[in-house]
This record gives structure tokens, sequence and C-alpha cells, in this order.
């Protein structure tokens, strides 16, 4: 199985990524948490991109596509990838790889949360620089600017769908996992062309 979780800063991509690998026994790839482990390994992809952390500024594509590659191929199992795609031009140019792989994503899921629920959650929880009022807003903007493109990118494929996740984490959960349940049924069933491009 494999799943993409696009979501807003807060939105509760982490969260919901973390429960469904453990429900599908699949691998949990957050492009975030591993650009974090580099920053604190001061490694040499840690280097080149705290700063842009530290602001809020999306990484360079090149840089993001480079670091998930292995743990992407790596996922035998499958994969939920949290954070990942973030563009429209990350979605086309990861696209091209895992289409040679016959590995075509089976679902994204759209983590819908109101904005002030969001800066609620970021600001309580206080992840160092990163969730500083100045910066919150800036990943907000960042969001509107360059997610909500690649929402509209995928609007209208049948893989994509969109979940309440203002709800308690388990609400949500349960919906997801519905939601997969339901599409994966439609793939069985003939000529439903579901889950695939
Ligand atoms: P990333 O780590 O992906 O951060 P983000 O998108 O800003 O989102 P968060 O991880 O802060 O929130 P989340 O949606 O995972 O929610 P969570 O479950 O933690 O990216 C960080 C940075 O890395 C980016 O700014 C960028 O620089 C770079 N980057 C990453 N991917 C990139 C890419 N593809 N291209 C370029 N650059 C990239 O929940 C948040 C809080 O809310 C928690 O405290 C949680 O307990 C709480 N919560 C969760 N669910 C609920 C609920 N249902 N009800 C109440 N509280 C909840
Ligand atoms: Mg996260």
């Amino acid at each position: 199985m494999r799943l993409l979780l696009i979501g807003a800063p807060g939105a509760g991509k982490g969260t919901q990524a973390e429960r469904l690998a453990a429900r599908f026994g699949i691998a949990h790839i957050s492009s975030g948490d591993l650009l974090r482990q580099h920053v604190t390994d001061q490694t040499t992809l840690g280097l080149r991109v705290k700063s842009y952390l530290d602001r809020g500024d999306l990484v360079p594509d090149a840089l993001v596509m480079d670091m998930l590659r292995k743990p992407v191929l790596a996922a035998a199992d499958g994969y939920v990838l949290d954070g990942f795609p973030r563009t429209v031009e990350q979605a086309k140019a990861s696209y091209a790889v895992v289409r040679t792989l016959g590995a075509e994503v089976q679902a994204a899921i759209h983590l819908d949360v109101p904005r002030n629920e969001l800066v609620r959650r970021l600001l309580a929880r206080g992840r160092g620089s990163e969730d500083a009022e100045s910066v919150v807003e800036h990943r907000l903007q960042v969001y509107q600017a360059r997610t909500v493109p690649l929402l509209e990118y995928y609007a209208g494929r049948e893989w994509m769908f969109t979940v309440d996740g203002a709800r308690s984490p388990d609400a949500v959960h349960d919906d997801i996992a519905g939601r997969i349940q339901r599409l994966s049924e439609m793939a069985r069933t003939p000529d439903s062309g579901a889950a695939q491009t």
C-alpha cells in the first residue's frame, strides 16, 4: 500500500501517518522528520537545509528527492509518505520515478483543518524556532502558495480524498481507514478504473 498525506502545518500528518503505518504494516516516511534529523546530526545535507527549516521555507526539490529515494525504494511492503509531495513540481518529478517502478500511489489523503486550529496546535506544541509565531505564519503562507495548487492539481482523481482533520485523532483515523477500504474494494471491481495514474 502506498499512501500520501497532504495537509497544512499542524494538520496532523505525522499523527495520522504513524497510525496508518501501524495499522497497515507499512513504513512511515516523513520528509520533515528526516530533514530535522539531518539538522540534528549536522550532516552535509543538514547544514544545507537548516536555514530553510528555521525560516519555514521549502527545501529545494532536488535535495528532498535525493533524500527520499532510498527510504521509498527500501519500503518493500509500502509506505505512507508524510509531507511529500508538497508542490506540483515535486508531484510531477516523483511520478516519473515511481512509474518506472510500477509503484503508483494508491491514495492521496488531504487533511483539512481550519487555520485557527492549525495555529492553536502549532503554538501549543512549540517545536523550537519552527513553531515561533512569525515562522508558523510564514509556513501557512507557503502552504497556501505552494501546496494548495497541488491539491487543485490532484482534484478529481478517484484516489484523492479529503477528510475533516479537525476532529479527534481517532475519528480522523477511522474515517481515513474506511475510505481506503472502499477504494481498495473499488480497485478490485473490474471496470471501476480506481486507484491508478
Ligand atoms: P514538516 O515536518 O512536514 O512540517 P509541517 O508541514 O509544517 O507540519 P508539522 O509536522 O508541523 O505538522 P503535522 O501536519 O505533521 O501535524 P502533527 O501530527 O505534528 O516539514 C518541516 C519543514 O521541512 C518544512 O517547513 C520545509 O522546510 C521542509 N520540508 C518538509 N517536506 C518538504 C518537501 N516535500 N519539500 C520541501 N521542503 C520540505 O500535529 C501537530 C500538533 O497537533 C501536535 O502537537 C499533535 O499532537 C496535534 N494534533 C494532531 N492531530 C490532532 C487532532 N486531531 N486534534 C488535536 N490535536 C492534534
Ligand atoms: Mg509532521
